[in-house]
């Protein structure tokens, strides 16, 4: 044995185990050989409802009742030797009350032979539940008015802005695609359009009377996306209803797949089998059932990367991309700025009843040589921002002392041929917001940087940048 490694046996007693294993967020339990459950951290305990004093020593399947020796993770891991990774489950302890987790599960070895197994939970029952009541929320919306379903539909082909050549061509090439059922794949950089593209190709198509249904891969668990996705069958797991999944919903109309790019293999492979087959089966049920539903995804990374790094299934791929399109960055597309500008101060004005004209050449000249890592989605709230502060007339160079904390506020911030004026009426506008910050959060910089939406590290740099002594406000 090393040194180090026998100082740190030295160090790490069981209690301090013990105590790592208490602060987790995740839940830990230990099981022997014998199924004797050895080890139950704090946090177990809280997200099952049970003291560790009445746990520990007991038998597993006495805890849990309803778990069975071939359902549950710690008997396969012991009986089998292997881990297993992120697998969901549902179960009621033995008060009655239903568990929803993601466990992975680990075998303890020695010479080749299992001792026990740990397993970490991570808690989804509110996850869960919030995704139930969006399914049973979309089926209410669903049952009651079948024709006007797509409340959350907001935008057509005449919503996008820009007259320029790139954005027309998309336009007109996505306008052609909107009447076939043809799947589309749309890659874009974050905040360029790609939700109002895909809304756009549903209200131009025949079936913009249907159902319109986005779901994003990336918010949920791959178990909970899977049952949303397809649907799931009374009894399939511990507390499954009869309930029909997102295909079966959009039956008729266009399924949005946002951010393809953060969905697990697995369901990939899924989903492939929806797409070719057009039949979906509910989970745990016997019997497929056939849906007519045109598939438009979206990714924020490029796909070449993602087939590269094997994020993407080839064959999901070719099967998603028979229309491919790339919305282009607001930077290489720098003539609709103007445009965008004066239609996000339409907006902006109408909303705060205001009676702003426009901006000076100035402004418009630093909009136009940024390079907007936020595009369009960047561009509006800066709008939005400046618009709280003037009230009327042309927004000038010094109303940027207004912008909030931000990548396009920093980039001004640095420009050394900006009037020295305006800068040092930024510098003492942001001064007096880091001091009002600081005095109502009593000198807590964690505090005050949540306050103004910033990261703590930038705070204290400017903190430094400004001389501003935090222990004053304390
Ligand atoms: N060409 C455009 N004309 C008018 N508004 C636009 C245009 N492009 C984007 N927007 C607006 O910008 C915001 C961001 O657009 P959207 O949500 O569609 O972007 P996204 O590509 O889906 O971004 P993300 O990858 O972050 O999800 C929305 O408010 C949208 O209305
Ligand atoms: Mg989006």
């Amino acid at each position: 044995m090393s040194n180090v490694e026998t100082r740190l046996k030295e160090i790490i007693s069981f209690s301090t185990i013990k105590q790592i294993f208490d602060a987790l967020d995740e839940g830990i339990i230990i099981v022997d050989r014998d199924y004797n459950i050895i080890f139950y951290n704090k946090t177990l305990s809280r997200i099952e409802g049970l003291e560790s004093n009445n746990v520990i020593g007991k038998k597993l399947l006495d805890v849990f009742p309803s778990l069975t020796p071939e359902e549950s993770t710690i008997y396969q891991v012991i009986k089998s030797g292997k881990p297993i990774f992120n697998r969901y489950q549902s179960y009621l302890n033995y008060k009655g009350k239903e568990i929803r987790t993601i466990n992975s599960t680990i075998p303890i070895m020695e010479n080749g032979r299992v001792l026990g197994a740990l397993e970490i939970s991570r808690d989804v029952s509110e996850v869960y539940s919030l995704s139930q009541k969006v399914l049973e929320l979309q089926q209410k919306l669903i049952g009651k008015k079948p024709r006007s379903v797509n409340i959350g539909l907001r935008y057509t082909f005449d919503s996008i802005i820009g007259s320029s050549q790139k954005i027309r061509e998309l336009v007109g090439l996505l306008k052609k695609v909107a009447g076939t059922t043809s799947s589309v794949l749309i890659y874009g950089e974050t905040g360029t359009g790609k939700e109002l593209f895909a809304q756009s190709i549903h209200s131009a198509s025949p079936r913009k009377n249907k159902p319109f249904i986005a779901q994003n891969c990336a918010a949920l668990p791959e178990t909970l996306l899977e049952s949303l996705l397809f649907g799931t069958t009374k009894g399939s797991f511990t507390g499954a209803e009869d309930k029909p999944g997102l295909f079966e919903q959009a039956d008729g109309g266009t399924l949005l797949l946002d951010e393809i790019n953060c969905m697990g293999l697995s369901l990939q492979s899924k989903l492939l089998r929806v797409l070719q087959e057009g039949v979906v089966r509910r989970i745990g049920a016997t019997f497929d059932i056939p849906v007519d539903v045109r598939i438009v995804a979206t990714t924020n990374e490029r796909p070449e990367e993602l087939l590269k790094s094997g994020r993407l299934r080839s064959d999901l791929f070719y099967r998603l991309s028979v229309i491919y399109v790339e919305i282009p960055p607001l930077r290489e597309r720098l003539e609709d700025i103007e445009e965008l500008v004066d239609y996000f101060i339409k907006k902006y004005n109408e909303k705060f009843g205001k009676n702003v004209k426009g901006v000076e050449r100035q402004v418009m000249n630093l909009f136009k040589e940024y390079s907007w890592p936020g595009n369009v989605r960047e561009l509006e709230h800066v709008i939005e921002g400046l618009i709280n502060f003037v009230d009327d007339g042309y927004i000038s160079v010094s109303d940027l002392k207004y912008l909030s904390f931000g990548s396009f506020k920093n980039y001004i911030e640095k420009k050394p041929e900006l009037p020295s004026d305006v800068k040092s009426q930024v510098y003492e506008y942001e001064k007096d917001l880091i001091v009002n910050a600081l005095k109502s959060t009593g000198g807590n910089i964690t505090k005050a940087a949540q306050k103004l939406g910033i990261k703590r590290q930038s705070l204290q740099y400017r903190l430094k940048k400004y001389g501003i002594d935090k222990e004053l406000y304390r």
